[in-house]
């Protein structure tokens, strides 16, 4: 346990990533079996080879924010958020654009999805933000390059009228690069961004522990304007969204009330 203490010490002073806000259980399992893959014997001499080699700096990092992630990933949840945003389009008011942060958004399947349902549905007059604590998935999401296997939730004829084939695997079309930035955000240690009318912040918080998640839904609704939408994972649930002022549009949709 002291062990932990300390490596949770070190991890947040030199790499600026707070584990204490983590499931600790789940967080300690997945720390030790890195520490044994990684050859240390012990806590401090794995913060120490973190500290001294770059790649396992890097496995580290990936292995504790868990990257998985898939375009339209749950996709009868994306099908009721796009009828969410039809309805939030017909009384959208002209010329601003309508702002939509995808938090945590891994290698940017999520926020490529949303521009990909938007464009397809005519409409161009948007900004989407895509967060990431993790540099290396953003680097990945601001190329939007990617390998057939990460293209399994489209289909054949999705792939050929978004993607252009790059080498052995995909390129997203520029035109769904337009209208969106990629910044480094993490959702426990930075300030949050305000005034987006529809945030999606899915598969990330049932990593985190109740207190910080709940926090986390305070900031979401600073961050939305009234009106705004929420969109959760598939397996998440806001059981006490009323007190938090939300309104529950679907299963996995809250609107700011
Ligand atoms: C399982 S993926 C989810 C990706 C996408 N939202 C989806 O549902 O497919 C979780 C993402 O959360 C990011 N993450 C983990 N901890 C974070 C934090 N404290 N702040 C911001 N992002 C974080 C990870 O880097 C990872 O890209």
């Amino acid at each position: 346990m002291e062990d932990f203490c300390y490596f949770e010490g070190w991890v947040r002073d030199n790499l600026k990533i707070d584990l204490a806000s983590y499931k600790s259980k789940q967080m300690q399992r997945r720390i030790l079996s890195k520490m044994n893959s990684a050859g240390a014997s012990c806590l401090k001499e794995y913060a120490q080879l973190i500290g001294s080699d770059e790649r396992i700096r890097h496995e580290f990092i990936n292995h504790i924010t868990i990257n998985v992630t898939e375009f339209f990933r749950n996709r009868n949840m994306f099908d009721s958020f796009a009828g969410e945003f039809k309805k939030m389009k017909a009384r959208h008011r002209k010329g601003a654009a309508l702002r939509i942060w995808s938090a945590a958004c891994s290698n940017g399947s999520e926020p490529y999805s949303v521009a990909i349902m938007l464009r397809d549905s005519g409409f161009t007059n948007y900004e989407i933000t895509a967060t990431d604590i993790d540099e290396q998935m953003l680097q990945k999401a601001r190329e939007g390059s990617y390998r057939e296997m990460e293209l399994k939730g489209l289909t054949e004829a999705q792939i050929q009228s978004h993607f252009t084939r790059e080498g052995s695997g995909y390129r997203i079309r520029s035109e769904y690069q337009n209208g969106l930035k990629f910044k480094k955000h993490d959702l426990i240690l930075d300030p949050f961004p305000n005034g987006f009318d529809i945030i999606l912040c899915r598969n990330v918080l049932i990593y985190f522990n109740e207190d910080v998640k709940n926090r986390i839904f305070q900031q979401f609704y600073q961050s939305l304007n009234p009106e705004g939408i929420l969109f959760i994972g598939a397996t998440e649930t806001i059981y006490n969204f009323s007190s938090l002022g939300f309104g529950k549009l679907s299963t996995c949709i809250y609107t700011k009330n």
